[in-house]
């Protein structure tokens, strides 16, 4: 069995924390036993079904799952209905505060109203059940309001992340064919407006389903609004009605689309459905961040990414919880600005990235020590694994060594988390430790058969699944339930440690984890071969102190081209353009040939290899193992 050097640290939750807590061993024991009655009482006691389901799971139609059948609801119904007339309904629903210091504030009654206005206005607009509607927009309240307003109305949503490019926005609309764009003028990025109107202008000119477009207007900067076309928010709310009836949804109807990079140069549109997804985020926030009534809950995430919509607005909202979002740079005005914000916001339970606390960390203690954060009592990290040094760090300097890390595993397909710790579980730095209550994983070899070193798989369906992919059943089925038969293939390496824990040692496909976002080293390869210099490029991750992995390309050069210092930064340029900053490559190597496998598949092991200065491991199944030499001494010449 892998050894691993820390596997001596173990800390164990203190008796308060145990006694407090929302979970018990009983839970998990209660699950082990009975998986699908765990899950039939987490939908009974968490969601509010308007036609109570015939069914928990239909497994009738393998790896098409469905989740409490025969049952309708509606989301919005479940996040702000229920509050609107409750005890919760002049509590803080969502708390925002942008990089300029703008503070909203909604409480559940008012966030009920702007969410009826707008679901008025999206259906005057001829939105219809079913519609998709895409959201490319800030991390500001109005954002959570059109994804309630949406699925109030049994429309779909599709989020593109602000901070990708216009082509990525045209590509994500164009697929899911969006009849709506909303937007907003621009946001606050350092002190100036980023120009998101502008970016989706370019878009639009490419994506014939769009038929209007709606502009909140929120960093005031000026914009091109197209007459016919473009919409002010506050123009159409101004005069919508205050109450729109909730659309009664299917348990499995779709919910979402979010796209996420696969491993070919086409993003999936992962589909999610309703009542499952409510059940799983709602139990999983509860049990995993423990929120009670009196709780301000900080996700970090993006609302672009799973991480935003699972724990920003929809799991916390439907739990009737105080959610907290902040639009802007993490160092605006300086490097302690998320720690005055989560002192003056009284944050009790924060969740963000590995990346994000790896750069705290190199800005050293200073910032946190500025700011009491003794209200903390909970932290968590997503996204990709962390080091134990860095886990070490947050919890002595952000949690004051006595709050738990909730250290989460899941993926933009899963929905919710899958393996997790909850405040009752011994922790080790650096591991996602067990599965969720009725969550089953295993580690598995080639051979689909359990071990302590192989691929990390789901071994039944969960509530929160994804299922399918928009309009591409069958890239649903070879990508994840062809490899390993009727276990869900997440993509991940694991080991399982003496202990039981799991530890993900990362993607075992082609995608990269670039700060905890998702990129497919396809897409950013074909970025490169559109330029007219590229014949071939082949791109990997390389390991990155503060982004965990950098994304680092190959490239061969069409002959009469040579490299220089300004073609590396016009291919850099142009793969930002693209795909958006993040899949900027930090190294471009010019390289004559590729290693390549004799059926012609690029080995990207080796060439990790050479990016991480190791010595170049087994080359004996390349075509051409010369060619490594080749690229090992230019790369070495590039660093000279
Ligand atoms: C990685 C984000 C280790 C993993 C919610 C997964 C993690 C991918 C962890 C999904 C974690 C996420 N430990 N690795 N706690 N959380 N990952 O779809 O490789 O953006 O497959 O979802 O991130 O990324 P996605």
């Amino acid at each position: 069995m892998e050894k691993t050097a820390l596997e001596d640290r173990v800390f164990y939750p203190s008796e308060e924390v145990v006694k407090n807590a929302n979970i018990t061993q009983e839970i998990y024991e209660e699950a082990k036993k009975d998986r699908l009655g765990f899950w039939k009482r987490m939908a009974d006691e968490l969601v509010t079904f308007f036609k109570p389901y015939e069914k928990v799971l239909d497994d009738s139609n393998p790896p098409f799952f469905r989740w409490f059948t025969g049952g309708t609801t509606n989301v919005s119904y479940n996040c702000v209905d229920r509050h609107y007339n409750s005890p919760k309904r002049n509590k803080a629903a969502l708390c925002y505060e942008s990089e300029i210091g703008r503070k909203v504030i909604l409480t559940y009654r008012e966030l009920y109203v702007e969410v009826n206005k707008f679901a008025n206005v999206l259906k005057g607009l001829g939105v219809k059940k079913g519609d998709r509607v895409c959201l490319y927009m800030p991390m500001i309240p109005e954002c959570a309001i059109a994804m309630l307003a949406c699925t109030r109305i049994g429309a779909i949503h599709s989020i593109v992340f602000g901070g990708f490019s216009s082509e990525s926005l045209a590509d994500r609309i164009n697929d899911a064919t969006a009849k709506i764009l909303i937007t907003a003028d621009g946001n606050f990025r350092r002190g100036t407006p980023f120009p998101l109107k502008n970016n989706a202008d370019v878009a639009l000119q490419s994506t014939p389903s769009i038929e209007k477009v709606v502009v909140v207007k929120n960093a005031g900067n000026e914009i091109n609004m197209v007459e016919g076309r473009d919409l002010w928010y506050h123009d159409l709310m101004a005069t919508a009605d205050k109450y729109c009836p909730p659309e009664e949804m299917e348990a499995d109807a779709p919910l979402f689309i979010l796209y996420t990079s696969g491993s070919t140069g086409k993003p999936k549109g992962v589909q999610h459905t309703t009542a499952g997804y409510l059940t799983q985020v709602q139990a999983t926030l509860k049990y995993v961040f423990d929120l009670k009534e009196t709780d301000t809950f900080w996700c970090t995430a993006d609302i672009g990414w799973i991480t935003g919509h699972s724990y920003v607005v929809y799991g916390p909202l439907a739990l009737g919880m105080t959610s907290f979002m902040y639009d802007g740079t993490i160092d605006y005005p300086d490097k302690d600005r998320m720690w005055d914000m989560a002192e003056r916001w009284g944050v009790t339970v924060f969740y963000t990235a590995p990346t994000a606390i790896r750069t705290f960390m190199k800005w050293g203690t200073e910032y946190p020590k500025k700011h009491d954060l003794s209200q903390l009592r909970l932290l968590g990290t997503v996204g990709e694994p962390i080091n134990p040094e860095a886990w070490m760090w947050y919890y002595e300097n952000i949690g004051g060594g006595r709050c738990p890390i909730m250290d989460t595993w899941w993926q933009t397909e899963t929905g919710g988390f899958m393996i997790t710790p909850t405040p009752i579980i011994p922790l080790k730095p650096g591991t996602a430790t067990i599965p969720f209550p009725g969550i089953e994983v295993d580690v598995v070899d080639e051979n689909k058969q359990p071990t302590d070193r192989g691929y990390l798989v789901v071994k039944s369906p969960w509530p929160s699944m994804l299922m399918t992919i928009w309009g591409d059943d069958n890239r649903y089925i070879d990508q994840y339930w062809k490899r390993f038969g009727d276990m869900y293939f997440a993509g991940d390496g694991a080991k399982r440690d003496e202990m039981g824990y799991i530890w993900v040692t990362g993607r075992v496909d082609d995608v990269l984890n670039v700060s905890g976002h998702r990129l497919g080293t396809a897409e950013i390869e074909s970025a490169l071969v559109e330029c007219e210099e590229v014949a071939e490029a082949a791109v990997i991750g390389k390991k990155h102190d503060v982004k965990g992995e950098a994304p680092c390309a190959f490239v061969i050069l069409k002959d009469g081209f040579t490299g220089s210092p300004e073609l590396v930064d016009k291919l850099k340029k142009h793969v930002g353009v693209k795909i958006g900053p993040i899949a900027r490559p930090d190294d471009i190597i010019f390289t004559a040939s590729l290693p390549k496998t004799r059926s012609g598949k690029i080995m990207r092991r080796l060439l990790r290899d050479i990016a991480e200065g190791r010595a170049l491991g087994d080359v004996t199944t390349l075509a051409d193992p010369g060619a490594m030499q080749e690229i090992a001494a230019q790369y070495a010449g590039k660093e000279d």
